[in-house]
């Protein structure tokens, strides 16, 4: 069934384990995704960046949501991820979205509280829940340069002024990671996901997962985190997956064959992940 990110998250919260967030990049991706979700009995989210829907459109990747959804027996819900702006929430929503990221950690303080609050003004009283962003994520998931001279880390005292005053239903926080492949081994700053945590009760989001060894994951999910945010890692798969049968059968000219086994690749990965997230039988 097709439902808001609302429930699930607190859901999650209460029974201290996280929601897989995977970025779908087109139908194998959304399928994949689903087939997992089923096969593990779990809640998912499926969500696309602005990049992804400037690829298709907000409209595709709705509607490819909503299909998996009416079929499927767990929840799933279909995010935008790191919404650009005021208008592509509002574009998100009508297309059909269930839930929406305003992503304004690039801008000021001030202005993220702003920003964030005129999409929540708007999205809440019509049950669509709205994850915001404070501090910074690095790497370049459709991504800008921090502010000037600030700590890439969320701010305790902040996030909770931030949380009180813009209604946000989740926050994304800093807290080490990067989006992308990492260079070396990537380390969450546990000690400040707790400080967050203990001055808000919102559900909190991790992004930039892939590559985050399994075991620093569960410890964050201890500290707070309800939403986890893989993208690469899904990208690596379906391209592995799909590579590898080309090699293989370098005469094959249709692009189903090559894509069974990409999509094998991805729900493999989405299935150990929700094992990890604790997210599997809790559907
Ligand atoms: P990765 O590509 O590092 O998994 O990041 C995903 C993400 O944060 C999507 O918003
Ligand atoms: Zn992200
Ligand atoms: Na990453």
């Amino acid at each position: 069934m097709l439902t808001t990110t609302k429930e699930m998250l607190l859901k999650a919260q209460d029974g201290h384990y996280a929601v897989g967030a995977f970025n779908v990049e087109n139908l194998e991706f959304v399928m994949a995704v689903i087939a997992a979700a089923e096969e593990r009995h779990s809640p998912v989210i499926m969500q696309t960046t602005p990049g992804t829907v400037k690829y298709a459109s907000l409209d595709y990747f709705a509607a490819m949501a909503r299909v998996a959804a009416q079929s499927a027996s767990v929840p799933v819900a279909i995010h935008l991820d790191h919404g650009d702006g005021f208008d592509r929430c509002m574009q998100a929503m009508h297309a059909g979205y269930t839930s929406v990221m305003i992503d304004g950690s690039h801008e000021k303080f001030e202005d993220n509280i702003d920003l964030t609050a005129s999409v929540t003004k708007v999205a809440l009283p019509l049950d669509i829940p709205v994850e915001a962003e404070l501090g910074k994520v690095g790497g370049k998931e459709d991504d800008g340069p921090a502010v000037e001279g600030e700590s890439p880390y969320t701010d305790p005292d902040q996030a909770q002024q931030f949380v009180e005053t813009t209604l946000c239903s989740s926050l994304a926080v800093g807290v080490g990671t990067a989006h992308g492949v990492y260079k070396g081994t990537p380390h969450i700053e546990q000690q400040v996901l707790k400080d967050i945590r203990s001055r808000v009760d919102v559900p909190l989001v991790l992004h930039g997962t892939s590559g985050v060894p399994d075991d620093q994951v569960a410890e964050a999910i201890k500290n707070g985190i309800c939403k986890v945010n893989y993208a690469t890692e899904l990208r690596q798969a379906y391209t592995r997956g799909f590579m590898g049968f080309m090699s293989k059968y370098p005469d094959t000219f249709d692009p189903k064959k090559a894509a069974k086994p990409a999509m094998e690749e991805i729900k493999q990965l989405v299935m150990s992940h929700m094992d990890n997230l604790g997210s599997s039988y809790k559907a």
